[in-house]
């Protein structure tokens, strides 16, 4: 094989031909993955992404899913956080309550989730129903991503949502995230690249 193929092939292996590590390994060393020493709070002109509180979980119970299962009660949506918690200081995951910048109210969640794999964070979000269409998801989605990238090393972050999600397209879509899959079950993979 002529040198300039073999060096293609390894290019794209993700090997370093000098040292010959597959690329991801740097990349791990480099990122900043959770937990931290202080839960990141980040804050934009309307919104606070912060830690979720024992007293946040009575105003949580309608959007607390874990594995795709929805929370039914509060002690279940607590359990759940729990939970969430748990996968935050194992590294798997970073969830952020989204508070109202006046009253700290919580209005919905959003956060990375099931690991960092290769450096790719897996976003995930949702807002109560009655503070929906105010511009609020795309500016937590900003926060998160700037957070992701700039601060975790992420060098990828990936959406799933169903193809009958208009709401969730069309952000995902003004935030720049490309459409990069057909997955089973009508559900579409966006991706937002560095
Ligand atoms: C999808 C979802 C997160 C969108 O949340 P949202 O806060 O309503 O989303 P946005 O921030 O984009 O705001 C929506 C609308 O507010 C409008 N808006 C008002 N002020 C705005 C501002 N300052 N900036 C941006 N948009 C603003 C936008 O025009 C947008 O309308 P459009 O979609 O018709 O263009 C929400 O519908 C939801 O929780 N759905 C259920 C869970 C879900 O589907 N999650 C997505 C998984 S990927």
């Amino acid at each position: 094989m002529a040198r300039n193929e073999m060096e293609n092939g390894r290019r794209e292996a993700g090997i370093n031909k000098r040292i010959g590590f597959p690329i991801w390994i740097f990349n791990l060393i480099k990122m900043n993955l959770p937990p931290y020493q202080k839960f990141p709070e980040l804050i934009s002109d309307t919104i606070v992404l912060r830690n979720i509180q024992q007293d946040d979980i009575a105003d949580l119970v309608e959007i607390s899913f874990y594995n795709a299962r929805p929370a039914s009660t509060t002690e279940d949506a607590a359990e759940m956080q729990n939970k969430i918690n748990l996968d935050y200081q194992n590294g798997s995951s970073i969830h952020w309550g989204i508070a109202d910048k006046k009253t700290n109210k919580i209005l919905g969640t959003l956060g990375y989730y099931r690991g960092f794999e290769n450096g790719v964070g897996e976003l995930g979000c949702v807002l109560k129903p009655e503070f929906r269409g105010n511009g609020l998801m795309t500016a937590a989605i900003q926060l998160a991503v700037e957070f992701g990238i700039n601060e975790m090393g992420l060098t990828k972050i990936g959406a799933v949502t169903s193809k009958e999600n208009a709401p969730a397209i069309q952000l995902l879509e003004r935030l720049n995230f490309i459409k990069t899959k057909d997955l089973d079950d009508d559900e579409i993979e966006y991706l937002f690249v560095k």
